[in-house]
């Protein structure tokens, strides 16, 4: 049986209730941390268990921790970010509808770790149920003095609230999150100073994924070394990944990470195959920012090793011939989907959540999109497929904030990998626009 670390208990009746959550051993790391610990002890089991930020970039937790700068008389802050605006991304809302208690417990043993007093859960806008669900719970944490003044009576005080987002993809960013808890429009800040130096109200702060937030208790409670044994490699513990698209099983599923590719699309315990026995095309394993990959190197690299659900695998090859675990939102294609228009309907997203404070990103993504929604509608030129390449490369790179490299990969690498479709569509516009028309030829495995 596969180990479960966030979501073992995920459907036990009332497991959002405090009692219940409870009764199933919760918050004790919150009573290990805070009677039995220092901040720095906590600080180095995170570091030894190897975690990972689960928020898309896999920078390593313990280290972004140590970070954190500690002047004398200044606040420190742990953030949140519970933002989920990816498309293909959905596990957070999931979890913190299940299990708002894992969440809080976690925020409390890590604002511990920090040194933090205050501590904010910046939730995606449009969720006002997972709002309402950890609200409550958050009142239940009050009631029974895991919150509050003088925690379990050890000094230690934390008051924890929830914000509603902005409603843009953007503020999941996280330095445009922190503008947009600050009350201001979410645009991404210049980095250097980075968060961990001047973060919230020009304060020290962290920000940090649900998941890895949650992830901490576990630590807290077998130790790091223990989670360093889960995994594979540098690719540590479980994962939550959402998974979506043209499978039998769609959900949201923990894994080990290391578990290969090819089980976890096609074994009953996880998405149970593709849907309608049809031929896998291509999936987007990390969320609709990370490089497509076509189905014959998504159970195999290149050099023919299986590819496995970690960081290090699902980049082998690097942009050429990988892609990212991102955020582990798992979209998979069958040979009826249609990569030109998959790829112009991830082009209008990156359009309209472009904050239009950088010129490549602001100007480039509306002319991706122009570019593709021709191709789409039979109006493409032949020079198209290489003025899309033009303008993705003039955006990577070159943006304050990662979504300019977002809204670039897709379109690199749906072209890399299926050019041929583009040129299909482009030579063939009469077939190519009819209802429900495919590329078909040779594809999928
Ligand atoms: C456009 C954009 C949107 C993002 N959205 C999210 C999000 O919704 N949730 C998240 O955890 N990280 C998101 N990130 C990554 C955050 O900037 C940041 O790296 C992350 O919250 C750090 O937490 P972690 O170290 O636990 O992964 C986003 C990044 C970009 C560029």
């Amino acid at each position: 049986m596969a180990i479960k670390i966030l979501t073992e208990h995920i459907n036990t009746p009332n497991i959002d209730t405090f009692e219940v959550y409870r009764s199933k051993g919760g918050y004790s790391a919150v009573e290990k941390a805070l009677k039995t610990m220092t901040p720095d002890a906590v600080v180095e089991e995170v570091k030894k268990s190897g975690l990972r930020g689960r928020g898309g970039a896999g920078f390593p937790t313990g280290m972004k921790w140590s970070f954190i700068a500690k002047p004398e008389g200044v606040p420190r802050y742990l953030v949140c970010n519970a933002d989920e605006s990816e498309p293909g991304t959905f596990k957070d809302r999931y979890y913190m509808q299940k299990n708002p208690h894992g969440l809080i417990e976690g925020m409390i043993v890590s604002s511990f770790a920090l040194g933090a007093n205050a501590a904010y859960i910046y939730v995606r806008g449009e969720l006002m149920y997972v709002v309402r669900i950890i609200e409550k719970a958050i009142n239940e944490a009050y009631a029974k003095g895991f919150l509050g003044k003088n925690i379990l009576g050890t000094g230690y005080n934390l008051d924890l609230y929830v914000h509603c987002g902005g409603g843009a993809y953007i503020c999941g960013e996280e330095t445009a999150l922190l503008e947009s808890l600050e009350g201001k429009r979410g645009n991404p800040r210049m980095k250097p100073p980075f968060p961990a130096v001047k973060g919230l109200w020009g304060c020290p702060t962290v920000v940090n994924n649900v998941e890895t937030i949650s992830a901490t208790s576990w630590i807290v409670n077998n130790g790091g070394d223990a989670y360093a044994k889960i995994g594979i490699g540098k690719s540590t513990g479980t994962k939550l990944i959402s998974a979506g698209g043209s499978l039998n099983k769609p959900g949201v599923y923990e894994i080990e990470l290391g578990l290969s590719v090819e089980e976890f699309t096609m074994s009953d315990e996880y998405c149970g195959g593709i849907w309608k026995n049809r031929k896998l095309k291509a999936c987007v394993p990390g969320g609709s920012s990370v490089p497509v990959l076509p189905a014959n190197l998504l159970f195999k690299t290149l050099n023919g090793d299986t590819r496995l659900m970690s960081y290090e695998s699902l980049s082998d090859g690097g942009f050429a011939s990988g892609s990212m675990l991102g955020s582990g939102g798992f979209i998979a294609y069958d040979e009826e989907s249609c990569m030109v228009n998959n790829l112009w309907n991830f082009s209008r997203f990156y359009h309209h959540e472009s904050c239009g404070q950088c010129s490549p990103c602001r100007e480039g993504t509306g002319w991706m999109e122009k570019v593709l929604h021709r191709i789409e509608h039979g109006h493409g030129h032949a020079h198209d497929i290489d003025l899309l390449v033009d303008i993705a490369k003039k955006i990577e790179g070159n943006t304050i904030c990662p979504l300019g490299d977002a809204a670039a990969w897709p379109v690199a690498s749906h072209i890399r990998h299926f050019r041929h479709e583009f040129e299909w569509h482009i030579n063939n516009p009469t077939e190519a626009t009819k209802k429900g028309a495919v590329y078909r030829e040779g594809v999928g495995v």
